[in-house]
């Protein structure tokens, strides 16, 4: 079944969000769920290993509470880790202490890193390239990550096939999962729409204690960007990248523009 959303009920609820701030809101909202959420989602972490990582500097964009980063650290990566919201690098830094393990943290925005250490290898993982809005961002993060680089460095940027993914982005109101906690219950829910190319998501978080009553509701949006892939491809051009690889999936298999669910580029800094 699906229930379109209506812009009144949102009005009701009250969701005042300033644009500048909605996705940093977004993830400080979330922070304390993300794991929950993500505990099973390991779709591309061999893709990254598969890197042969150990002993290599890495940098690591948007790396959130460090679902790809503990997996690279134990693969022996020299990591370091940025990302803009410290709620998400709080939970990331007390892995790594609790795992023992040794890795840089900045929190800093993707659109203005300035690093003095030249990386082999850098990785924007789960598709969050498509979170900075606008050419403007994207531009300065492309050019940004390729001075990070050291000569025949590679950057690997997965992003979402607009072709394929737009058929989601259709207003609809789903359940994203039901998730154990210790007292009780989280149901996570929400939808999508618009992609002309900014795409608005709006979710629903509701807690529940264990006799089923509803304890708390939170209802966060964000927004991402439907990339194209001629306009991804002109960007990379632009600031220098050449690239070596496009594939359609994590196992690597060619890129359908009508068919593949991802596009990810394989970029090396000549
Ligand atoms: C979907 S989460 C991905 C986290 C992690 N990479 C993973 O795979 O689970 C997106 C992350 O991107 C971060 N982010 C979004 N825009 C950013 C920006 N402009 N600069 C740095 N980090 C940003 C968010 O704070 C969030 O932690």
């Amino acid at each position: 079944m699906c229930l379109k959303w209506c812009p009144g009920g949102l009005k009701h609820n009250r969701v005042k969000l300033h644009k500048k701030d909605m996705n940093i809101e977004y993830y400080k909202t979330i922070a304390s769920y993300y794991d929950i959420i993500c505990k099973d989602l390991d779709f591309d972490l061999d893709f990254y290993k598969s890197e042969k990582v150990y002993g290599k500097n890495v940098l690591e964009l948007t790396s959130g509470t460090g679902r790809v980063s503990i997996p690279l650290l134990e693969a022996g990566a020299k990591l370091t880790c940025i990302d803009i919201s410290p709620e998400m690098l709080k939970i990331l830094k007390e892995k790594i202490t609790q795992h023992k393990y040794s890795a840089e943290v900045i929190c800093e925005d993707v659109t203005k890193i300035s690093l003095y250490q030249k990386f082999e290898l850098a990785i924007l993982p789960f598709h969050s390239f498509m979170e900075l809005l606008g050419e403007n961002k994207q531009l300065c993060t492309l050019s940004r990550i390729y001075r990070a680089l050291v000569p025949g460095g590679r950057f690997l940027c997965p992003i979402h096939n607009p072709t394929v993914r737009k058929d989601s982005v259709n207003g609809c109101l789903h359940s994203i999962g039901v998730y154990s906690l210790e007292d009780g219950l989280l149901h996570v829910s929400g939808f999508e729409q618009g992609g002309h190319p900014t795409v608005d998501r709006f979710r629903f978080y509701e807690k529940f204690d264990k006799s089923g009553k509803l304890n708390s509701k939170h209802i966060v949006k964000m927004k991402f960007e439907l990339i194209s892939k001629d306009s991804f491809e002109e960007m990379a051009n632009r600031v220098g990248f050449k690239i070596k690889n496009i594939y359609g999936d994590y196992e690597r298999n060619s890129y359908s523009d009508s068919q593949s669910p991802f596009i990810i580029w394989d970029l090396v800094k000549s």
